[in-house]
């Protein structure tokens, strides 16, 4: 007897979940394939908006819960002045303000990668997930050259999910806080997305 019972129960369950997937919603915009081709056959008559973001990240490759770890590195990579093959994944919080416990609204998810021969640089890819706040559930993709610790550095936005669908634009990102000695580093970041 329990075994059809929990069978019923497993295929509601997987009905709703079904169901769920088929009316999910990220603010007011509906997902899913059906609803996709939809969002794109009205594109037509869609308004390009402008939206401006602002934010920090906070980089922490050190202590005992580093949000930042080096995955690769090649042979050379020790010798190499400019750190060249060193590979690291990131989950850093993505925050209002500054501060260490400034309201945490996203994770920037990414890999970054020393890219560069001569000089340290960077090949930066990120994912903005937004996880609070207006943009909850919706996602910029980024990517981009980071070689300016001390001044300005320039980043695409190649993409997005959500509310920002075919999303392109720019971001510049400033250094607010570095520690020389930890490399932990909390990053300001301008964003400014052209989305429909
Ligand atoms: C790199 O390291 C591997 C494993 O230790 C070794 O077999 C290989 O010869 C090294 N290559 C170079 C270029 O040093
Ligand atoms: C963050 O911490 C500082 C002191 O360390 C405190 O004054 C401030 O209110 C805190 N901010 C939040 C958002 O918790
Ligand atoms: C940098 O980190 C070290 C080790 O945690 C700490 O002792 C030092 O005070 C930090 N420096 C700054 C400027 O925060």
């Amino acid at each position: 007897m329990a075994k059809p019972i929990a069978h019923a129960v497993m295929h509601c369950f997987l009905l709703l979940l079904l169901t769920g997937v088929a009316v999910a919603t990220t603010h007011g915009i509906a997902e899913g394939p059906e609803a996709v081709d939809e969002w794109f056959s009205k594109l037509g008559q869609a308004k390009e908006k402008v939206t401006k973001l602002h934010f920090y990240i906070h980089d922490s490759v050190s202590g005992k819960n580093p949000t930042a770890v080096t995955v690769a590195r090649a042979n050379t990579t020790s010798t190499s002045p400019t750190l060249f093959g060193l590979v690291n994944v990131a989950d850093d919080p993505l925050t209002v303000g500054p501060e260490p416990n400034s309201t945490i609204v996203g994770r920037a998810q990414g890999i970054y990668a020393c890219a560069d021969l001569s000089e340290i640089g960077l090949i930066l890819y990120m994912n903005f997930c937004f996880t609070a706040g207006e943009y909850k559930g919706s996602t910029l993709n980024m990517l981009g050259r980071d070689v300016e610790l001390y001044n300005v550095d320039e980043f695409s936005i190649v993409g997005g999910t959500g509310v920002f669908r075919l999303a392109r634009g720019l971001v510049t990102t400033k250094t607010y806080f570095y520690n020389e000695t930890t490399m932990d580093i909390i990053t300001e970041y301008n964003v400014v997305v052209l989305h429909y």
